[in-house]
């Protein structure tokens, strides 16, 4: 038996594709979120799709592109508290739901994306 790799197990580019697509549907419609992004989330969903590959072990083509992910200092300029925290993972759960994502890929998704969320944090509420 091989281990798959998370990246496999979600369904590659076509799945990340669709999901971070959704999810950024929900983003900009949220209250606590929306007024945080630019108005053209292209780019934006691009660099996520880029970074999220290499977060569940596909190929590294956020870093090949723009570096380390430094992802808290580049959240810095944005004030990030627990209520944005939690409203970013609920759009991702949403996004989950419509997209159909197995159990298992989603569940260990969503215990990193707690964490990594978190750590985004840098005001206190
Ligand atoms: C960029 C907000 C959590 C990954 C951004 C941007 C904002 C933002 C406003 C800039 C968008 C742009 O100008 O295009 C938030 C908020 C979060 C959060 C409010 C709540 C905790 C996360 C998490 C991840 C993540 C959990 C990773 C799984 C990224 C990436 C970028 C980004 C990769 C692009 C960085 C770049 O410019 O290269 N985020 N984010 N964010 N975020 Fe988040």
């Amino acid at each position: 038996d091989r281990v798959e790799i998370p990246y496999e197990a979600l369904g590659g580019e076509a799945v990340l594709s669709k999901l971070v697509h959704t999810f950024y549907g929900y983003v900009s419609q949220h209250p606590d979120l929306a007024p945080l992004f630019p108005d053209d989330l292209s780019e934006t969903k691009r660099k996520q799709i880029q970074f999220l590959t290499q977060f569940l072990g596909g190929p590294s083509l956020y870093t090949n592109e723009h570096g380390h992910p430094m992802l808290r200092a580049r959240h810095m300029p944005f004030v990030i508290t627990s209520v944005q925290a939690e409203a970013w993972l609920d759009c991702m759960k949403k996004a989950m739901d419509d997209c159909q994502i197995e159990k298992n890929i989603r569940e260990y998704m969503l215990n990193r994306l707690t964490m990594t969320a978190h750590h985004m944090v840098n005001h206190q509420a």
